[in-house]
């Protein structure tokens, strides 16, 4: 269901249908994680997902609370966009260098990190002028362990990944 469907008409039903959509997506990224692990080579990058996996179980929980403070039932609708980045950038074991396929898995992470940080950025700011702060904490929570997620990536590319790579 795209936005401006015939179900969303008022500020309620968009803030619902992207909480929906974050949740789909939070179950989709931890279907991909483990992938990413398994092809990571650099250690702190393999590390850096492995904590970040942990990380997203916290974040499909506390959508789960929010969903459970609103009285709600937590349910996924389908999200094109996260799944669309998710296939562009499925890296395939068909890179044989190495620090090659880092830097992929490093730009594949760092585009679901910013699709993150850009739905949770909404989700805060609309919870908080429903008045609603009691949810608005909790997403903001998981928005900032998105941006430190996307900082670390940013990190290890430029201090280990693309130096070797280049
Ligand atoms: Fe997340
Ligand atoms: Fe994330």
């Amino acid at each position: 269901m795209g936005l401006f469907s015939k179900d969303i008409k008022t500020m309620d039903d968009l803030f619902v249908h992207q909480l929906r959509d974050i949740y789909y997506a939070e179950a989709q990224i931890l279907k991909a994680l483990p992938k990413m692990i398994d092809k990571a080579s650099n250690a702190h990058l393999k590390a850096g997902f492995s904590d970040h996996l942990e990380q997203t179980r916290g974040h499909v929980s506390r959508l789960e609370q929010v969903f459970e403070m609103l009285d709600l039932n937590a349910e996924g609708v389908d999200c094109p966009a996260i799944d669309g980045i998710l296939e562009a950038n499925e890296v395939s074991g068909e890179v044989d260098d190495k620090r090659v396929l880092d830097a992929a898995l490093i730009a594949a992470a760092q585009a679901v990190e910013h699709y993150e940080m850009t739905r949770y950025g909404t989700l805060v700011a609309w919870a908080e002028e429903a008045g609603r702060s009691d949810c608005a904490r909790l997403l903001k929570q998981t928005l900032e362990e998105e941006r430190a997620a996307d900082k670390k990536l940013t990190k290890i590319a430029e201090s280990e990944v693309n130096l070797k790579a280049a």
